[in-house]
C-alpha cells in the first residue's frame, strides 16, 4: 500500500507538471477554437492532479513513511507545503479566465483572450513552475532528513 500511495503521488505530480507545462506552450500561440478547447481540458487535468497530488501526500503524512511528527516539526515539510498553497491560489487566475470561456466553446466560438491577459496567464504559469521547483526541492530535503527540528 505504502509503495502504490507513493506511485500515485509521483504519477499525479509528473501530470501536473506536464499539463502545466503543456498549457503554457499553447498560451504562447495565437488562441484558436481547438487550443481552447485543450487548455480548460489541461487545466481539468491539472485540477484533478493536484487534488490527488493532495490526497496521496495527506496519507504519506499520517500513515506512511516517517509519521506525522516528523513532517510537522520540518521546516523542509513546511516550506514545500507553503509553495503548494501558493502554487493553489496562483492557479485560480487561468482556471477563472478558461472556466468564463465555457459558453462561447460550447457553440463552437472562438472565447475572447486580451493581450494583457494571455500575458498575464504566461506569467502566472511561469511563477507556478517556479513554486513547483521549490516544491520538489522540499520533498527531496524532507525525505532525506534535511530541515528537522526537534
Ligand atoms: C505539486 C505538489 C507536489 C510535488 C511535485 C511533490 C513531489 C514529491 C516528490 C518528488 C517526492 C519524493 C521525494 C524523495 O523521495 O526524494 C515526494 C514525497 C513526499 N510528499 Fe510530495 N509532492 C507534492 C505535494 C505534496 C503534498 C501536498 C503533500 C502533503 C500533504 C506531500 C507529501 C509528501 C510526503 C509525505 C512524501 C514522502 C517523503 C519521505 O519519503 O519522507 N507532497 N513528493
Amino acid at each position: 500500500m505504502n509503495m502504490l500511495v507513493a506511485f500515485l503521488h509521483h504519477l499525479a505530480a509528473f501530470t501536473l507538471v506536464s499539463s502545466l507545462v503543456a498549457e503554457m506552450i499553447l498560451i504562447r500561440q495565437p488562441l484558436s477554437l481547438s487550443s481552447a478547447k485543450s487548455l480548460r481540458t489541461l487545466d481539468g487535468i491539472y485540477g484533478v492532479s493536484a487534488m490527488l497530488i493532495l490526497v496521496m501526500g495527506m496519507l504519506r503524512v499520517i500513515y506512511f513513511e516517517k509519521g506525522a511528527a516528523y513532517y510537522l516539526h520540518n521546516h523542509a515539510f513546511m516550506l514545500k507545503m507553503t509553495a503548494f498553497i501558493v502554487v493553489g491560489l496562483l492557479s485560480i487566475y487561468p482556471t477563472m479566465i478558461f472556466l468564463r470561456w465555457a459558453p462561447a466553446l460550447k457553440q463552437n466560438q472562438l472565447p475572447l483572450l486580451s493581450p494583457a491577459q494571455a500575458k498575464n496567464i504566461r506569467r502566472v504559469l511561469h511563477l507556478e513552475l517556479a513554486g513547483i521547483v521549490i516544491i520538489i526541492l522540499g520533498a527531496v530535503l524532507m525525505a532525506k532528513g534535511a530541515g528537522f527540528t526537534a
